[in-house]
């Protein structure tokens, strides 16, 4: 008998902890009881989660920004049962098929003059591998340049150019001739450029580890440099892209135009895995460059009719629904309104962002009392201190948020592009009660913070 999803969905409905406990990571398992966020969610609909017990939550963590449209946009299902109904020859290989034709032409479009061809793939990470193979063959060089903090994903070229070290400690040797420079350092970029011999320089116009924006003049002399020494820049746009930060693309709102642009998240419509790599007509034309080549670079689900419907889907929805202007709109409001609390709350010290790209970050306070607790947490490990913030967020005003990074006391929000006046008020008032609460000592807040430095030294013991 045909499996039936629907009664699977029932009839196993509380096995979800113990499955993940026996076949998948336990650690992950033990990490979301540990804070609290062992929750069973049973529907998402838009920029909310409903969970078995019919509470609904606000989600700002939107699958690390897979959301834009927020879940099961009615368009998406609309473009995939279209697809799903019309018996189409899938995946032929030896063919052309029109619905990838169809988004690569629509996608350059939104791009900057100069960007002409597209490679599709399925996943970030996979854009990113494209990159630094199409960069190397394109110039003959090896040596691809990144920025201290970087995420470009975890396969192994991708973590080659990762800024953490605990993405990367243990899983070397990783490519040779990858090196970081700090981000927003432009005497760094040019040393780094001046010996001719760097294939490529990938970085996110935004930094997505803490949010980092970059002075106006940075990515501009970053497309100047680069050209002058004869090295390609890559623009990862695979969380700022696609509407994320109120401009189609973070780039546009500094007007530069790279070699290459990546994508994905977004552009999957919150249903099926795409990345994508549009450049500049050269580098195709270079790694492509004879027959025998043909299928020199690619994957066997890459051009998916599927994944090309999607993201055909998501652009129309945000052209429709105006989502560049929310995100815009909604975002400075956010920004405006937690950045009013600062003068009243001595922990939170900064807002910063664009569009629906947003850090809220904390730290030391003035007042003596305040200091000796705040000072404990970060003994115990540096970035405690806002996972007191995210873990009320979501236990006492139902906010799904993620901490920034490893070690510093960044919340940030990626939430679906859509999210209205009611839930900006809902986030900043939230953001109000539980800051307050911080400010409490000693409180139930602080009891939290004992707990989770204990934990916290109890695993570095561990690792000893
Ligand atoms: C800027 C950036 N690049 C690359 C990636 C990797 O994408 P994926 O997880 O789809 O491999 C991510 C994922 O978070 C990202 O934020």
């Amino acid at each position: 008998m045909t499996v039936s999803i629907a009664d699977l969905l029932t009839e196993r409905a509380s096995d979800n902890f113990s499955l993940h406990e026996q076949h998948l990571n336990t650690q992950m398992v033990k990490v979301l009881r540990t804070i609290g966020y062992d929750r069973v969610y049973v529907k998402g609909k838009g920029q909310y989660l409903y969970d078995n017990e019919n509470q609904q939550y606000l989600d700002l963590l939107s699958g690390f920004g897979v959301f834009a449209l927020g879940r099961n946009h009615p368009a998406i299902i609309s473009a995939l049962t279209d697809v799903l109904q019309a018996d189409l020859p899938d995946m032929v290989q030896m063919d052309a098929s029109l619905l990838s034709g169809l988004l690569a032409e629509k996608i350059v479009t939104l791009c900057p003059t100069g960007i002409e061809k597209m490679f599709f793939c399925n996943s970030g990470a996979e854009a990113v591998e494209a990159a630094i193979k199409f960069s190397r063959y394109t110039t003959g060089r090896s040596k691809i340049l990144h920025c201290e903090h970087a995420f470009h994903g975890l396969t192994l070229g991708a973590l080659s150019l990762n800024g953490e070290e605990i993405f990367r400690e243990g899983f070397g040797p990783l490519l040779p001739g990858c090196s970081a420079i700090p981000f927003n350092d432009l005497d760094a970029l040019e040393k780094a450029l001046s010996n001719r011999d760097v294939a490529a320089f990938i970085v996110e116009p935004i930094q997505g580890k803490g949010v980092n924006l970059p002075d106006d003049s940075y990515l501009p002399e970053v497309a100047r440099l680069c050209a002058k020494y004869g090295t390609l820049f890559v623009a990862d746009e695979i969380q700022t892209g696609i509407g994320r930060t109120g401009k189609f693309w973070a780039i546009d709102h500094w007007n530069v135009e790279p070699d290459m642009i990546l994508m994905a998240k977004a552009l999957s419509g919150g249903f099926i895995p795409v990345g994508a790599v549009a450049m500049k007509p050269l580098i195709m034309e270079k790694v492509f460059n004879r027959m025998d080549r043909a299928v020199v670079h690619g994957s066997t689900f890459s051009k998916n009719n599927m994944a090309m419907a999607a993201g055909l889907a998501t652009i129309s929805v945000i052209e429709e629904e105006n989502l560049l202007e929310n995100s815009a709109r909604i975002g400075n409001e956010l920004i405006a309104g937690i950045e009013a609390l600062i003068d009243k709350h001595e922990f939170l010290k900064e807002v910063r962002g664009m569009g629906l790209m947003i850090a809220v970050e904390f730290g030391s306070p003035k007042s003596l009392s305040l200091k000796a607790a705040w000072k404990m947490l970060e003994t115990a490990n540096k970035g405690l201190f806002c996972q007191m913030v995210t873990i009320p967020l979501f236990k006492e005003h139902r906010i799904l948020s993620q901490v920034a990074g490893h070690g510093m006391n960044v919340v940030k929000m990626l939430p679906p592009l859509m999210i209205s006046e009611k839930d900006r008020d809902w986030v900043i008032s939230a953001f109000d009660e539980v800051i307050g609460e911080c400010h409490k000592v000693p409180g139930s807040i602080w009891d939290l913070g004992k707990t989770l430095a204990g934990h916290a030294i109890k695993a570095k013991k561990a690792t000893r």
